[in-house]
């Protein structure tokens, strides 16, 4: 079987025709191209789908958590709690900031943050005369944080709740969707996001309208109510208005998107589960699936093997935050980071999109199933 993509945009850009064309050329034609009326718009139709209060769209994902953390005023000695397995940015746009990222490992059946390590690191974090601020919680591979556990832990220590969101725009805990379920969500429209634009976006999402306007008015050089009046240092971090349309269009099949990457997810589980261990969804809890990622037993051979029957896999992440060359310098929870190291060397993420053809992904399951069946173990 030739050409299996791993996220197949194309097949998306066939349903969605010449809509997407469209919403460019109106663009186009309007020359509105900074904040043009697209932004406003789906900025809009976005706040609607999740039921947040704001939205502030950015440049990308890393600039929304680089917002929130200018948001809240954070630098030097303050600290973020971060899960140390996770993408490098979720700690880099803190780093930016002088700020401290404290890792702490995360729970070995959903790879989110686990809430007695983030508990134990506040303590040490005090104890080291640090000043805890802000918790940073990522919903790894679509599925939300323990958000219930991790904001009473917020609540009882005076900090700060942040979703990095940038893979679970679309999921949910219990119907409330993500851009609800923390002081402030974080998110990217990177196009291999579950919802991703043709190029960089992204977007900080709140109930606090306060904050809606400072992260705005930091998004815009600090800008005032008039346009060269500057009244904080800010960044130059917008969503492009061709970005905006783009998005307007596939968010508008973005629920049906979401319930085909249901099916998909449920369709590898069935048939990987004596195999491999399958991804572990929490009861009420609705996962975006930006990655089906597994865990195996000798990863690199099963990627090698997927790989010369043309079946293309990732790594995410090979490697734990806290021991990556720019981040060794920041503290580690004392009891360890263990389920993160053991999770870099096992996770192996397969083809997942909505439109992943039955055929295709019958292939890569019987290839799977080929590589352990023909091992002796
Ligand atoms: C968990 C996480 N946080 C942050 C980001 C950063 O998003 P962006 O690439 O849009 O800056 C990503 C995207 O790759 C991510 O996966």
């Amino acid at each position: 079987m030739n050409n299996i993509a791993f996220i197949d945009l194309q097949a998306q850009r066939k349903r969605l025709g010449d809509k997407i064309d469209q919403a460019i050329q109106g663009v186009l034609e309007r020359g509105d191209f900074i904040q043009g009326q697209a932004v406003r718009a789906f900025e809009k139709d976005l706040a609607d789908f999740c039921g947040a209060a704001h939205v502030v769209s950015c440049a990308n994902g890393t600039d929304a958590l680089t917002l929130v953390g200018m948001a809240e005023s954070l630098g030097p000695k303050d600290v973020v709690f971060v899960p140390a397995f996770t993408f490098v940015a979720t700690a880099e746009a803190f780093s930016l900031l002088g700020v401290t990222s404290f890792f702490v490992d995360v729970l070995p059946d959903t790879f989110n943050m686990d809430p007695a390590s983030l508990k134990q690191a506040i303590v040490e974090a005090q104890g080291q005369g640090l000043t805890p601020r802000m918790i940073v919680a990522v919903d790894l591979f679509g599925q939300p944080a323990d958000y219930p556990a991790l904001s009473q832990i917020a609540q009882e220590n005076d900090l700060v709740l942040v979703a990095d969101a940038a893979q679970s725009m679309g999921g949910a805990i219990e119907g409330q969707k993500v851009g609800t379920l923390a002081d402030y969500t974080t998110t990217s429209f990177f196009p291999a996001k579950p919802l991703g634009c043709y190029g960089d976006g992204g977007a900080v999402l709140t109930d606090n309208e306060e904050k809606a306007v400072l992260l705005r008015s930091l998004s815009q050089h600090g800008k005032g109510s008039e346009k060269y009046d500057n009244v904080r240092i800010g960044l130059n971090s917008r969503l492009d208005s061709i970005q905006a349309a783009i998005l307007r269009e596939k968010l508008s099949i973005f629920a049906d998107e979401l319930e085909k990457r249901q099916d998909v997810a449920a369709r590898y589980s069935t048939a990987l589960g004596n195999r491999v261990g399958i991804p572990f969804i929490k009861d009420g809890y609705y996962s975006a699936w930006a990655q089906y990622t597994l865990t195996c037993e000798d990863r690199d051979g099963l990627q090698r093997y997927l790989k010369e029957k043309g079946i293309p896999t990732a790594v995410y992440y090979p490697m734990a935050l806290n021991i990556q060359g720019g981040y060794k310098q920041y503290p580690v929870v004392s009891s360890g980071v263990a389920v993160s190291q053991n999770a870099s060397a096992s996770v192996l993420s397969l083809p997942m999109h909505p439109y992943l053809e039955k055929d295709v992904q019958d292939f890569i399951i019987s290839a799977i199933s080929d590589f352990y069946g023909n091992r002796s173990t």
